[in-house]
């Protein structure tokens, strides 16, 4: 990791910014929020923590203050205010309650926070309050990210190599975060509330700024380019490989204003003018309404390092209405280098951000024994046999009972014999559920691979158990019978009980040979398949990773628990070939660096992140490996997986729901059903889900009447999904908040045999209010989540 703070966002261009409709813009505004009354935590130091009185997480840590950046500082085109010094004083507002009042009430567009959490796990909510003129009030869920992860590595806004503890330093990479939120623009902010005070996991806030509204709505919308990127996602258009470039377009008015004269209505295309630079595909944008942004892609070709770029958008009669500033460009990235600063660049491809669903398949020795106490993940076996190693330890009770104490792990590896196993059926299984990825374990914590592992291990599926190679067989099938389907692999970094990565040990996982459960000799069990190397890095852990990428071409590394790596080199020959092969790829945050996405597991975020994420869950409550114990009534069925997935889709991540097959490979029917009556919904819903962008204003501020789930909202360059949570009543559909629909648009509803005809529909002008009628016939031919589609009807 560069020693500089780092910024991950790519060249995060000055945001620029259209005057009114039919000029050149002015900036895309933030105005800082001044703190200075509420600092109380001193975060920062440059005395190496003795003697500081730094003291950001209550135990004496601090970040050093060299690595901070001071004063006026822009990052992702929008200003804060840092302290002109770290050294003195208090520089951030650890939240206990406190009440922020804006200088005067402002009518906001979009609010931003520059925070930390001073955890060392998961992101954990936090709950500001903005308080309105009106006297109504707006929560605001942030999903805080925690200082440092063990272990492990975060996406962030500043990145520094580590901190001081009491002690000295811990190397773990230390961040600073910036979230930014739409925020309900009826009536004008007076004042925001702090979280509460918490014992841990506590919020500090660095920087907060403010995007005002525009309240002037004479005028046609007020357009500004929120965001413009040059990314490194790119397409093959007539055999050019041509650049994504990222444009988020707002429009500053309040939502109270939407009407065809304030919104974007027609066919507008957005280019990109600069020397050298052709827009090979336009951006589309035939909707824009008040209070809303919209996020497209401008494909183009010759963006060079030092050159600069303007924003073009035209009409539907070709006539350019708004042009933004210069803003500098940068290259599509043709051949990563072993280094953060080339790897970092890097990105989720468009196939993987449309996609939206994928598989996860916990298979290996531990589905032989296939079991774990409620609560506990059934993948963990090995390890959760020996914690302890007694009775108290359920695990522990129920292998004595029901194979003796005898019986050791890697006597299991028979068992796990594969031998019903029928990749065609799987495949053919995961398309039918309407999945568009898969990603299967390819070696778990206990180190036995699913591939062939060529001279670094015996311990795999070819040499022992099945003796075939299971990872080969599903991706060939896949390759051969279902091609759009894109196929990934789980990897894990560490092995619980190698020996060979006793000397990388951590937590749990030491390595080391596993001390038999039973007192049973040989004290030490041993590890089958392991072949004398020297270095569990250089001459297993990196050689796996790069044949998985090199010969079976994964498309997804989702590798897991991170920790010592060789993570530059194994990235750089990944994304080098694919590349090479016209072929887009991705990894995950648990590879010890660079993560393209975030993968909060068995949790989801319950917000808006613009930077692409994916939750993680088994179909089994609480474990990914088939665990018996559970009874199939506990398993996620048709509307939990269909809830969870769009829910997931609205907030712009993706959802990796997790299967675990027998020893035999057999997919038991009442997960095989739950994916079919999922997948049925999706055949005739998928417009709603599939290649769909997050809803700026979300569901977030949406109040539902009480004890019912609001309806999530997905959008399409021409339409936009309102999907409802619960089944409607009474032939009507009532949305209690402006949406993007206005009058002549058509709305349908989606169900098995088509959608229906338009249906009648009404936007209370005063309130927002919009009520569809929906026949009750249809209503009952759907389950799980019941689809209306706005179809935009172009002015
Ligand atoms: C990261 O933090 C953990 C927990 O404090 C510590 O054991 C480990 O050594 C740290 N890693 C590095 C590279 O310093
Ligand atoms: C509001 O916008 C209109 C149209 O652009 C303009 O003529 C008018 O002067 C503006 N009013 C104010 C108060 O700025
Ligand atoms: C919209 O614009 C039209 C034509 O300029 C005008 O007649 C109409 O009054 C405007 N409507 C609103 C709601 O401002
Ligand atoms: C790009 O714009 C910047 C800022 O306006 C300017 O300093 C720079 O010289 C421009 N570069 C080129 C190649 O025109
Ligand atoms: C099991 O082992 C744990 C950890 O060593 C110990 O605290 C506990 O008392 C033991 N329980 C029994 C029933 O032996
Ligand atoms: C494997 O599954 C496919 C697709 O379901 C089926 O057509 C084929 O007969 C199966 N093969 C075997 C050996 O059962
Ligand atoms: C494994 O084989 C490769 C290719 O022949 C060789 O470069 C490497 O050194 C071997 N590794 C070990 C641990 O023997
Ligand atoms: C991954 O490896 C890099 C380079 O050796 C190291 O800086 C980083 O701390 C490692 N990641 C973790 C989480 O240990
Ligand atoms: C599906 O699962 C949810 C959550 O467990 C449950 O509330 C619901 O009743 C189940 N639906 C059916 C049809 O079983």
């Amino acid at each position: 990791m560069a020693t500089q703070a780092v910024l991950f966002l790519l060249s995060s261009l000055c945001a620029q910014f259209l005057t009114g409709y039919g000029a050149t813009l002015p900036e895309y505004p933030s105005q800082p929020l001044p703190l200075s009354g509420l600092l109380n935590n001193k975060a920062a130091t440059s005395a190496n923590g003795h003697g500081s009185a730094a003291n950001f997480d209550g135990a004496g840590s601090a970040y050093d203050s060299q690595f901070l950046p001071t004063g006026s500082w822009e990052y992702d085109g929008l200003s804060f205010a840092l302290p002109s010094s770290w050294d003195k004083n208090d520089d951030n507002v650890l939240a206990n309650g406190q009440v922020l009042r804006l200088q005067k009430p402002t009518s906001v567009h979009e609010l931003h926070f520059l925070y930390a959490g001073d955890g060392t796990g998961a992101p954990v909510l936090s709950v500001f309050t903005l308080n309105f003129a009106d006297g109504s009030s707006h929560e605001v869920n942030l999903y805080a990210k925690n200082w440092w992860v063990w272990a492990n590595v975060n996406r962030a806004a500043i990145v520094t190599p580590y901190h001081f503890e009491k002690t000295g330093k811990n190397l773990n990479a230390t961040n600073i975060f910036q979230w930014s939120t739409s925020v309900p623009s009826e009536s004008p902010v007076e004042s925001i509330t702090f979280p509460p005070k918490a014992t841990s996991n506590r919020m500090h806030v660095f920087g907060l700024s403010i995007t005002p509204s525009t309240t002037n709505t004479s005028g046609g919308p007020a357009l500004a380019i929120r965001r413009a990127r040059f990314t490194t996602r790119w397409e093959d258009i007539e055999g050019v490989r041509a650049q994504a470039v990222e444009v988020t377009l707002a429009n500053l008015l309040p939502a109270f204003a939407i009407s065809r004269n304030t919104s974007i209505t027609t066919r507008h295309t957005v280019e990109l003018v600069g020397s050298g630079i052709q827009t090979v595909t336009p951006g589309v944008i035939n909707r824009l309404v008040p209070a809303d942004q919209v996020r497209i892609d401008v494909f183009v070709t010759g963006s060079t390092a030092n050159g600069n770029a303007t924003i073009q958008i035209r009409d539907s009669s070709g006539n350019v209405v708004a042009t933004s500033g210069e803003f500098p460009t940068s290259p599509l990235v043709d051949n990563y280098t072993p280094d953060a600063d080339s790897l970092s660049m890097h990105e989720t491809p468009s196939w993987w951000n449309a996609a939206k669903y994928g598989i996860f398949i916990h298979w290996g020795v531990y589905s032989t024994p296939a079991w774990a106490p409620p609560t506990s993940y059934a993948e963990w076996y090995d390890w959760d046999i020996r914690q302890p190693p007694n009775s108290s330890n359920p695990t522990w009770e129920h292998h004595l009972e029901t194979y003796g104490k005898n019986v050791i792990y890697n006597d299991f590896i028979p068992d796990f014999t594969a031998s019903k196993f029928n990749a065609s059926a799987w495949v053919d299984l995961f398309d039918r559920a309407g999945a568009k990825y898969f990603v299967l374990v390819s070696k778990h914590h206990d180190g036995f691979a699913l591939f062939d592992t060529g001279n670094t291990t015996n311990r795999n599926s070819v040499q022992f158990g099945p003796k075939r190679d299971l990872v080969a067989e599903l991706f060939q099938t896949a390759k051969a019978e279902k091609p759009e389907m894109h196929r990934g692999t789980y990897y894990s970094m560490p092995e619980w009980f190698n020996p060979d990565f006793a000397k990388y040990g951590f937590g749990q996982w030491p390595g080391g040979l596993a001390h038999n459960a039973f007192n049973v000799s040989p004290a030490l069990e041993p590890y089958t398949g392991r072949i004398d190397i020297d270095d569990y890095i250089d001459d297993l852990q990196l050689p796996q990773m790069i044949d998985l990428a090199v010969k079976y071409d994964t498309e997804i590394m989702w590798c897991d628990i991170g920790g010592p790596n060789k993570t530059l080199d194994f990235a750089a020959t990944f994304y080098n070939h694919a590349m090479a092969q016209g072929r887009q790829v991705t990894m995950n945050d648990r590879c010890g660096f660079l993560p393209d996405f975030d993968t909060p597991e068995y949790a989801t975020f319950g917000s808006i992140q613009t930077a692409k994420w994916e939750s993680s869950e088994g179909m089994d409550p609480f474990s990914y490996g088939l665990n018996t114990a559970t009874n199939a009534d506990q398993y996620k069925n048709g509307t939990t997986i269909v809830q969870t997935l769009v829910d997931i889709v609205s907030k712009n991540g993706n959802f990796l729901l997790d299967i675990g097959p027998t020893a035999e490979g057999e997919i038991i029917a009442p997960m095989m059903n739950n994916l079919l009556d999922a997948g049925t919904w999706l055949d005739f819903a998928g417009d709603c889900v599939y290649d769909t962008e997050y809803w700026f204003p979300s569901s977030q501020d949406f109040n539902p009447p009480a004890g019912t789930e609001p309806p999530r909202f997905t959008t399409t360059p021409s339409t936009f999904c309102i999907v409802a949570f619960a089944q409607p009543v009474d032939g009507k559909v009532t949305i209690n908040k402006r949406l993007p629909v206005l009058a002549e648009d058509e709305i349908v509803f989606l169900r098995p045999q088509g959608p229906t005809a338009p249906l009648t529909w009404n936007v209370d002008e005063k309130s927002g209010k919009l009520v569809i009628d929906v026949p009750e016939s249809d209503v009952t031919a759907v389950d799980f989540a019941w689809p209306f589609q706005v179809r935009y009807k172009l002015a």
